[in-house]
Parts: C-alpha cells; sequence; structure tokens
C-alpha cells in the first residue's frame, strides 16, 4: 500500500506580502485552494491516507477546510512542523504514519496537469523499486532541484539550485519511495542552510542504483507556484483549461467519484451544500452524468 504526505509549510518568503498573514498553500490557484492541486495528484493515483503538514498556524486552517476527509472518501491526518527544517523531515515528522507503506510526498504549492498523466502515474507508483522522480523541462534551471540523465535516459546526477545546471530538467515536487526513505532521511545531516534537504535523500537512492527519472512530456504541464509569476501563471492556466476546454482540474469530489472513493448521490449532496458557486453547480452536474 502507499500513504500519501502533502507538505505544505513553509513561511512562503517568496511571496512577500501575500503571505505575511496566510498560508501560501491557501492562497487561489484560480477557484479553489492551491493545497487541493497535489492532493488531487494523490487521489488520482489512488492514495487515501494523506498526512498534511504543515506550520502550527495554518495546521487549524487546513482542518477546517478539508476535515478528515471522509466526506470525499479519504483518511486526512494533520501534523505540524514548527520550523522549517526541510522538505525530507516529512518523512520524520510522518514515520508513523507511514508505517511499513511505501509513499507518496507532494509539496503542497505544485500543480500538475496534462492528457494521461494519472496514468502515467498510476504506472509508477505498481513499478515502484526504490525511488521514482519525475522530469520536467525549465527554462530557469538554477531554481530547482536538476536531474541529469545519459543518453539511454538514465538518471546520473541530481543538484539542489545548481550553480551551472548541467540539464534543463528539474526534479519536480511529487516524490514515490519504498519504506527505506524513513532510514535514509533519518540518518540525513542537514545542510549548510541547516535544513534536512529532500535532493540529499534522492542522492542516497542513486548511490545506492535505486533511483529512477521519469520524464514528463511535452503535453504535461507543471507549476511550482513559489512566486508571484509561477502563481499567476498557474491560476491562468487552470482558467484557460476549464473555462475553454470544459475539463476541470483539481476538483476533488469529482475525483473521489471517478475513483469510486464517494457515490454520485455524495457528489451530488456535496455539489448541493455548495450550489452558488459555479464549482459547486459543476458537481451537481457530473453527479447526474455519472450516476
Ligand atoms: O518544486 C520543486 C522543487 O522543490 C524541487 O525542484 C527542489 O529540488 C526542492 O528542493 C524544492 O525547491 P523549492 O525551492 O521550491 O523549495 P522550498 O524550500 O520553497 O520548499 C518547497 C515547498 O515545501 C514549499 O511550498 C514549502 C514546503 N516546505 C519547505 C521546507 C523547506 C515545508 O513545508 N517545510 C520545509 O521545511
Amino acid at each position: 500500500m502507499m500513504k500519501g504526505i502533502v507538505l505544505a509549510g513553509g513561511n512562503g518568503t517568496r511571496l512577500f506580502p501575500l503571505t505575511s498573514a496566510t498560508s501560501k498553500q491557501l492562497l487561489a490557484v484560480y477557484n479553489k485552494p492551491m493545497v487541493y492541486y497535489p492532493l488531487s495528484v494523490l487521489m488520482s493515483i489512488g492514495v487515501r491516507d494523506i498526512l498534511l503538514i504543515s506550520t502550527p498556524s495554518t495546521v487549524p486552517v487546513l482542518r477546517d477546510l478539508l476535515g478528515d476527509g471522509s466526506r470525499l472518501g479519504l483518511n486526512l491526518s494533520y501534523a505540524v512542523q514548527a520550523q522549517p527544517r526541510g522538505i525530507a523531515e516529512a518523512f520524520l515528522i510522518g514515520a508513523d504514519h507511514i508505517g511499513d507503506d511505501d509513499t507518496a510526498l507532494i509539496l503542497g504549492d505544485n500543480v500538475f496537469h496534462g492528457a494521461g498523466l494519472p496514468e502515467l502515474l498510476r504506472h509508477a507508483v505498481e513499478t515502484l523499486d526504490g525511488c521514482t522522480l519525475f522530469g520536467h523541462p525549465v527554462s530557469d534551471p538554477g531554481r530547482y532541484g536538476i536531474g541529469e540523465v545519459d543518453t539511454a535516459g538514465r538518471l546520473i546526477s541530481i543538484e539542489e539550485k545548481p550553480r551551472h545546471p548541467r540539464s534543463d530538467i528539474a526534479i519536480t515536487g511529487l516524490y514515490l519511495y519504498d519504506n527505506e526513505v524513513v532510514d535514509i532521511a533519518r540518518r540525513l545531516v542537514p545542510s549548510p542552510r541547516g535544513e534536512l534537504e529532500i535532493t540529499d535523500v534522492n542522492r542516497e537512492y542513486l548511490r545506492r542504483g535505486r533511483a529512477r527519472l521519469v520524464r514528463l512530456g511535452h503535453d504535461h504541464t507543471w507549476f511550482d507556484c513559489g512566486t508571484p509569476d509561477s502563481l499567476l501563471a498557474a491560476g491562468q492556466y487552470v482558467q484557460f483549461i476549464e473555462k475553454y476546454q470544459g475539463e476541470r482540474v483539481a476538483c476533488l469530489e469529482e475525483i473521489a467519484l471517478r475513483m469510486g472513493f464517494i457515490d454520485a448521490e455524495t457528489c451530488y449532496r456535496l455539489g448541493s451544500g455548495m450550489a452558488q458557486s459555479d464549482y459547486g453547480r459543476y458537481l451537481t452536474e457530473i453527479a447526474y452524468a455519472l450516476g
């Protein structure tokens, strides 16, 4: 079985003053809170037991927003990260939640979308052996973890925010690991900036010959909403898809219905509860169409 973790803490300093009094992951990406997007990715790969980790002030707000997840057929739990001591701290905070299982970690500010993406991700989950990372080309590689691949497409190096990037393939914020990740995270030495770096976890898997990079295709879109420009771009992208292509992105109730986590009646009821909004009306329509 695979457990899920959404890491939604940090100070969001690159978005100040937007995030001086609220959490980044609660900001709007078009018509939904940002955290809906990473949560939808975990749901679409069949992960239902999910831990949300955030700051002491944001955990209660996330709990108000999402509750225990039962209305979506999920089992959601919450944990506090007192200080942003690194992405890999998620595996220490989440060790009990992970137990003996595999885990999918997703960053709370990552938006993924594209034709066939859920199928591609589900295949990666089914064939997981060690660690699977997902790469996407970017124009500003100095801002990300960067993966270098050989001519056969095998991952050969990973560097965090390199000054001289060896490729333009960013390692996105969705990571699949087997159960060894907890042990690896426990042995990590904090980086010079005092953080348990996810790139060090990935490098350890690479050293053991157990890290794989899946490159997302041109028809897959990925945003890390960490800056005002990428936040706006993600919102405009979602608006375009929803308004002009008629597809909904990260509509949690719809995904829950399609995945068989809830039935059409429940979806209809959830939609009726917010029928004043376009989102709510859509839920009642989709419940009717798929019921
Ligand atoms: O988005 C993909 C990139 O995410 C990767 O390519 C990088 O390898 C990875 O290090 C990370 O880079 P960022 O510069 O985006 O990392 P940042 O410190 O901004 O953290 C990413 C998210 O994780 C952010 O939304 C806040 C959350 N976070 C981060 C840290 C360090 C936490 O919740 N707790 C933390 O301790």
